[in-house]
């Protein structure tokens, strides 16, 4: 028997992208972004839904570009960080430790010590309420070698990446191996 708790954001799994801009001046900022995923394939985009007075906001607006990084389960601290500091009061890429590493191709900076990163150039916004959604394309996706398969693949066990629990507002490491996808299903088809 199932109960209704209402209408909540909660689905899983939830992603922990660390989304990153240039503020006018030029100034590097990050923060975490869990509201997001994959939303085209052709052209690739990614989205991320902001608050509208998110620093963030206000900078993808302004360069119409930005970058999601995804962070290693050592970096929990850093990226939790980044979404509780805004960019307004403080310079977080120095705080945390991290390197700023300027786009070639996208106007926004990537945070180096994160072993694989999104360059998106922002093409659609739509006004939700609370949240704006905003898709990017994804002009290149980085990935450090060390994190790579023998297909050049990044290896998600190498990559390690975490998940954000909007139930129990806390951070899950990826579980184990499954089954093969697009495949285990053809055994009941
Ligand atoms: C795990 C986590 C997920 C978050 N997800 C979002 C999100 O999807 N959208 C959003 O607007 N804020 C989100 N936030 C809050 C922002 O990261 C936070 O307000 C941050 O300080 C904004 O930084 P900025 O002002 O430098 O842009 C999240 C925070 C945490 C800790």
């Amino acid at each position: 028997m199932k109960r209704s708790i209402g209408a909540k954001t909660i689905v899983y799994p939830t992603p922990v992208f660390i989304v990153g801009t240039y503020d006018k001046a030029g100034k590097p900022d990050i923060m975490a972004a869990a509201w997001g995923g994959i939303s085209c394939s052709n052209p690739p985009c990614v989205s991320i839904s902001l608050q509208k007075h998110r620093y963030t906001y206000e900078n993808i607006l302004e360069r119409e570009a930005f970058t999601v990084s995804i962070p290693s389960e050592e970096h929990v601290m850093e990226a939790d960080y980044s979404g509780i500091v805004s960019g307004r009061n403080a310079d977080k890429f120095e705080k945390a430790g991290l390197t700023p590493v300027k786009s070639e191709l996208v106007d926004a900076p990537y945070v180096g010590e994160f072993p694989m990163v999104l360059e998106c150039k922002l093409v659609h916004k739509a006004d939700l309420g609370m949240h704006v959604q905003l898709n990017g394309e994804i002009i290149d996706v980085k990935v450090d070698e060390s994190v790579l398969d023998p297909d050049g693949n990044p290896d998600i066990k190498k990559v390690k990446p975490f998940l954000y629990d909007p139930a129990g507002r806390a951070y899950y490491s990826i579980g184990k191996y499954l089954a093969k996808a697009f495949n285990v299903g053809k055994e009941i088809k």
